[in-house]
């Protein structure tokens, strides 16, 4: 798989998000973190931000739902015509269901864990998904220290996605930046969020493409 870069809006310009997606028109994706103030200690956007950036903004968009009820909202995200939507498995309820209806909605399903939560219990899961997230800080704020803590566990969601035939995108998120990144790509990650990497960065555009070349090493 080649190595994909998805920027992070939440460290962009809310006033100027249709020229902060231009910014970044080098990226394969753009992440759109959603918040609730429940499921995380934090509130960002919801769906009407992402029905006008899906008209704004050429890059699909990767919307990571961090919500009390994903089952619920997810099938909406896709409807409003995000490319991919992640789901975490500490809220979702029906977690099968509402991957089945991600795809039945033409989008990518993800499924997100926290830093603290296993993933051998999902494995069963992977013919639902098209990406599993690993969290690599605790999710609800951008800026944060990437968490060495879960390489291991991004080695060996890997192993188990190579075990499962190797179709399955593994995506990173939080606290990676050209310090993190090839750490996160040795350990077998292909899909990168960073947001303060490239939205702090002087030039997004390369700051995109530095951590590209980072990480297909
Ligand atoms: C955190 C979000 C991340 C965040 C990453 O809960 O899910 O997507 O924007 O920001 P950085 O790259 O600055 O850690
Ligand atoms: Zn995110």
């Amino acid at each position: 798989m080649a190595v994909q870069i998805s920027p992070s809006i939440l460290s962009a310009d809310f006033a100027r998000l249709a020229d902060e997606a231009a910014a970044v028109s080098n990226a394969d994706w753009l992440h759109v973190d959603v918040m609730d103030n429940h499921f995380v200690p934090n509130l960002t956007i919801g769906l009407p931000v992402v029905e006008a950036l899906r008209k704004a903004a050429d890059t699909p968009l990767d919307c990571h739902l961090m919500i009390e009820d994903p089952d619920r909202w997810a099938p909406a995200y896709a409807e409003a015509g995000a490319g991919s939507v992640t789901v975490h498995v500490e809220a979702a309820k029906a977690p099968v269901r509402t991957l089945r209806q991600i795809r039945s909605a033409g989008a990518r399903a993800g499924l997100a864990l926290n830093p603290a939560t296993a993933v051998e219990s999902y494995a069963d899961l992977l013919g639902e998904v098209d990406m599993l997230l690993l969290m690599t800080v605790e999710p609800g704020f951008g800026g944060q220290r990437f968490l060495d803590v879960v390489l291991p566990k991004v080695r060996r969601t890997r192993e188990l996605i190579t075990a499962h035939g190797g179709q399955v995108w593994l995506q990173v998120d939080g606290g990676v930046s050209a310090e993190t990144i090839e750490r996160c790509a040795e350990a077998g990650a292909d899909v990168f969020v960073a947001g303060s990497a490239v939205y702090g960065a002087d030039d997004p555009a390369r700051a995109v493409d530095a951590l590209r070349a980072l990480a297909e090493g």
